[in-house]
């Protein structure tokens, strides 16, 4: 009888078939004359019950040996668990090990610390948890393109190196190209303000940089950011782009990804809460709001950091957009206002249940001049930025975008408390390995 290799995910199909599992082993329990191995393979783990009646004596012993997260082969026949209805498992019949581990494995089911964990991030992400998160960010981003390939916009790829600080000078990462500075790319816009000129739609989805140096829950050195752009769109239909683009993305996450949010315990009552229309409040609105809660010390022209953020959306049972902003606060890319040429066309999406800021854009300044004069006005080298100029020279329309952080917005999706878990090799302050 020769048994068909399956993955734990299939095993529904194949009740009281033989079948192969090709795994790790997770965990291992005995009780006499049965030993239960919990095989984890990817897809998911099964527990497979080796009795002593079905298998030779000397497999039966080794079996009681296999320490965790050594690989196996393990064939049996599908069948239902006794207790739990819909969950399958192996009856065994034999049980190969493709190689046992050298040494025990580091990450037992007790508690570890942070430090600890991250050391060992290259095993942690073995992990029920961790595999959970990874499969909700697969699906977050899965879900970022098709909702811009849906509405017809071009993927247009972003350099990582360049010689532009898009967004200041004080978070760069400068690297020696071949003789020349050079920047690791903190944001792919001024590029795809150049593609949406060309293809009127267009969007870029890679890794970024900033050299934080704040040791905070929501910062991470890289990080991923999908940054949507259109010719003729001004701030308005760049909020409702916002809008729109999130209310997806969590649908998405809700319609298929339940078992990953259950692993995570993540109350999803509040994730459907998530639907159009979101409040917009204006920044003078939102100083307002932080005067009269818990922040009398709160003025105009104040940048929002985690605390006040929480405060601002915490009135909100979805995300909430703040709009205009102080233009000295902002890069110097924005239009300005014309109704109050102080203000920036601008918007921040801030998430709820204190998640902060997860998307950042606005209208462009799309007139040379005032273009030149902000250039200067933040001392930024001009030479540097006279392709970027062109694009004003050369059939200037108003157009806007935006950038989404992939982390943060997994960490709001998931619940989790900290960036760090939302991205594989997660890259901060004190951390570049593994
Ligand atoms: O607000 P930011 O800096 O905006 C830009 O970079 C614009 N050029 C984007 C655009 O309009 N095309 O960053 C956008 C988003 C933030 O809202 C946040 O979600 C994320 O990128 N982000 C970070 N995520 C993790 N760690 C950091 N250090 C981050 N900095 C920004
Ligand atoms: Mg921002």
């Amino acid at each position: 009888m020769t048994a068909r290799i399956v993955a734990v995910s299939e095993l529904s199909r194949f009740v009281n078939e033989p079948v192969t599992l090709r795994g790790w082993l997770y965990n291992r329990r005995s009780s006499g004359k049965l030993h239960f191995l919990e095989v984890r393979d990817g897809s998911g783990t099964a527990q497979c019950v080796v009795f002593k009646g079905d298998v030779s004596p000397e497999l039966f012993a080794a079996a009681d040996h296999i320490a965790q997260e050594s690989s196996l082969e393990v064939t049996g026949t599908v069948r239902e668990h006794g207790k739990l209805k819909g969950t399958f498992e192996l009856g065994v019949s034999d049980l190969k090990i493709v190689n046992a581990v050298t040494q025990e494995y580091p990450i037992t089911p007790k508690e570890h610390g942070t430090d600890f964990l991250m050391d060992h991030r290259h095993l942690w992400l073995r992990s029920k948890r961790q595999h959970a998160i990874l499969r909700v960010r697969h699906c977050i981003i899965k879900a970022v393109r098709d909702f811009f390939d849906g509405r017809d916009f071009t993927l247009v790829d972003a350099p990582i190196f360049t010689p532009n600080a898009c967004e200041g000078t004080s978070t760069l990462f400068e690297t020696d190209y071949h003789g020349e500075p050079a920047f690791l790319t903190q944001s792919g816009q001024l590029y795809m303000e150049a593609a949406a000129a060309a293809v009127g739609r267009a969007y870029c989805f890679g890794p970024t940089f900033r050299a934080e140096k704040s040791k905070t829950r929501r910062h991470l050195a890289e990080f991923w950011m999908v940054e949507p752009e259109v010719a003729f769109m001004d701030l308005d239909g760049d909020m409702q782009l916002a809008e729109d683009f999130l209310a997806f993305i969590v649908q998405r996450v809700l319609e298929s990804r339940r078992e990953e949010l259950k692993t995570l315990e993540r109350d999803t009552a509040l994730l459907e809460k998530v639907q159009s229309p979101f409040p917009r409040i204006t920044y003078q609105q939102a100083i307002e709001y932080l005067q009269k809660n818990g922040h009398p010390e709160a003025k105009v022209g104040d940048d929002f950091g985690g605390d006040e953020e929480t405060v601002i959306s915490n009135q909100f049972d979805r995300p909430v957009i703040v709009h205009r902003y102080p233009l000295d606060l902002k890069a110097f890319y924005f239009k300005r206002d014309p109704e109050n040429t102080a203000l920036a066309l601008n918007m921040d999406v801030l998430a709820p249940e204190g998640y902060g800021e997860i998307i950042g854009g606005g209208q462009r300044e799309d007139d040379l001049a005032v273009l030149e004069a902000a250039i200067t006005h933040h001392k930024l080298p001009k030479e540097a930025f006279e392709w970027f100029l062109d694009l004003r020279r050369y059939g200037s329309v108003p157009h806007a975008g935006f950038g989404l952080g992939i982390e943060r917005s997994v960490a709001w999706i998931c619940g989790l408390p900290h960036v760090r878990e939302t991205i594989p090799f997660p890259r901060m302050l004190n951390r570049l390995s593994p």
